[in-house]
């Protein structure tokens, strides 16, 4: 239509004005106006040719082949002799027609689609970036309330536990229940807020490790005597299994590695109904090799020569192998845990395999089913660069 449009003003303004306004007075004037009509045609040609995209190399290519093919068939037919070769070449010439003008379409279709891929891209690349942006406020805004929540829970837990230590006077059976209560709530609290720190700090890569030469025993003895009063409590047994031959001293973070071990045991304690809780440490020649879902494969070593064990082992309600790929995972928590233990919040295990990595090491987990126990263990390089 545009072309047609295009005749039609060239027509009317070049040939048929000219001969109306011939003999007219205002001659001048409307000479000039097909000049202007010029201007006006190529205006419009640009617009068109960057609408339709006319100046792809692709389109271009393909409409002078079938320009070119159309030609010559044309040129055949009106060379053809006789009426039956006529009709054979008009043939030919129909089908090459309807060819041609469908692989321009195909052409410019594709073409078109590209485009489209392309937006497309483009959309989920500026998405992505909004969804990073979102990811980075997120964390900021838990790293901030942590940060306000943690000094007024301190200072409940603080003055509570004074409270229960008598420094302000004697408290009846009844208030100390109360303040018990408070102490164990606040810690719980503080906990929480603890290891959310640890996971806006992991995120934003600030967490912050003091590497020094520390005995594993050491750790393990006061962990030991952290937990054995709830074991008891639970009427569960925790044993120690220190290894024969000697540990040496390992370069660590010894209070997150003390973290770490810690929520082992604590998970240990908190998913086992009855028996109780083993702790093992052995010095072993090489590590092992964990795939990425977090399973041994039998025979490979990991790059690293000598590590230490650890090794949390429970007689407890147990681990179904298709939850193992999700446990070391941020607030993953198992399917039907809540039973046993309403508060976990999902987090230990993520902000462990974290501290373990920082160590050259690694954390994975042992199961042979539900209720049948599991094995949480850690491997730490004895010699490793930081
Ligand atoms: N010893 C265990 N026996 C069985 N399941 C366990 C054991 N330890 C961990 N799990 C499973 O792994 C999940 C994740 O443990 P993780 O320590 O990360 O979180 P949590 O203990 O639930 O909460 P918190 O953040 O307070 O530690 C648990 O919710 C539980 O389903
Ligand atoms: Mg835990």
């Amino acid at each position: 239509t545009g072309l047609f449009i295009f005749i039609f003003i060239a027509i009317l303004i070049n040939v048929v004005l000219v001969d109306l306004i011939k003999n007219s007075v205002n001659y001048t004037f409307y000479s000039r106006l097909g000049i202007y009509s010029v201007v006006f045609l190529n205006v419009f040609s640009g617009y068109a040719i960057i609408k339709h995209r006319l100046l792809n190399i692709k389109i271009i290519y393909t409409e002078l082949l079938a320009l070119g093919v159309i030609v010559l068939s044309l040129v055949q037919l009106f060379t053809a002799k006789g009426v039956s070769e006529f009709i054979s070449q008009g043939l030919i010439f129909v089908a090459l027609t309807f060819f041609a003008y469908k692989l321009v379409r195909s052409v410019e279709v594709e073409i078109e689609r590209k485009d489209e891929l392309q937006t497309m891209a483009n959309k989920l690349a500026i998405a992505n970036d909004e969804l990073r942006k979102l990811d980075n406020a997120k964390t900021e805004f838990i790293s901030i309330a942590s940060h306000q929540l943690r000094t007024p829970i301190t200072a409940i837990k603080g003055f509570s536990s004074l409270l229960l230590e008598g420094s302000y006077g004697e408290v009846s059976e009844s208030v100390r229940g109360a303040l018990d209560k408070i102490y164990v709530s606040a810690e719980r609290l503080v906990n929480l807020i603890e290891e959310l720190l640890n996971v806006s700090r992991i995120e934003s890569g600030r967490l912050q490790y003091a590497f020094a030469p520390e005995s594993v025993e050491k750790i393990i003895n006061e962990l030991y005597d952290n937990f054995i009063l709830i074991a008891k409590n639970k009427k569960f047994y925790l044993d120690l299994k220190f290894s024969k031959t000697k540990i040496p001293e390992i370069v660590m973070d010894a209070s997150k590695i003390k973290e770490l071990v810690s929520n082992f045991i604590d998970n240990a304690l908190k998913y086992t109904e009855a028996g109780g809780v083993t702790i093992n440490t052995e010095l072993r020649d090489s590590g092992v090799f964990i795939d990425e879902k977090g399973f041994v494969i039998a025979n490979q070593k990991s790059e690293f020569g000598k590590v230490v064990r650890i090794t949390v082992s429970d007689t407890g309600i147990g681990i179904p192998k298709e939850e193992i790929p999700y446990l070391f995972k941020k607030f993953s928590r198992g399917k039907d845990v809540s039973r046993l233990h309403v508060g976990g919040t999902g987090l230990g295990l993520y902000v462990g395999k974290a501290i373990a990595e920082a160590h050259h090491g690694q954390v994975w987990v042992e199961s042979d089913g539900a209720g049948k126990g599991s094995r949480f263990i850690i491997e730490i390089p004895v010699e490793h660069v930081q």
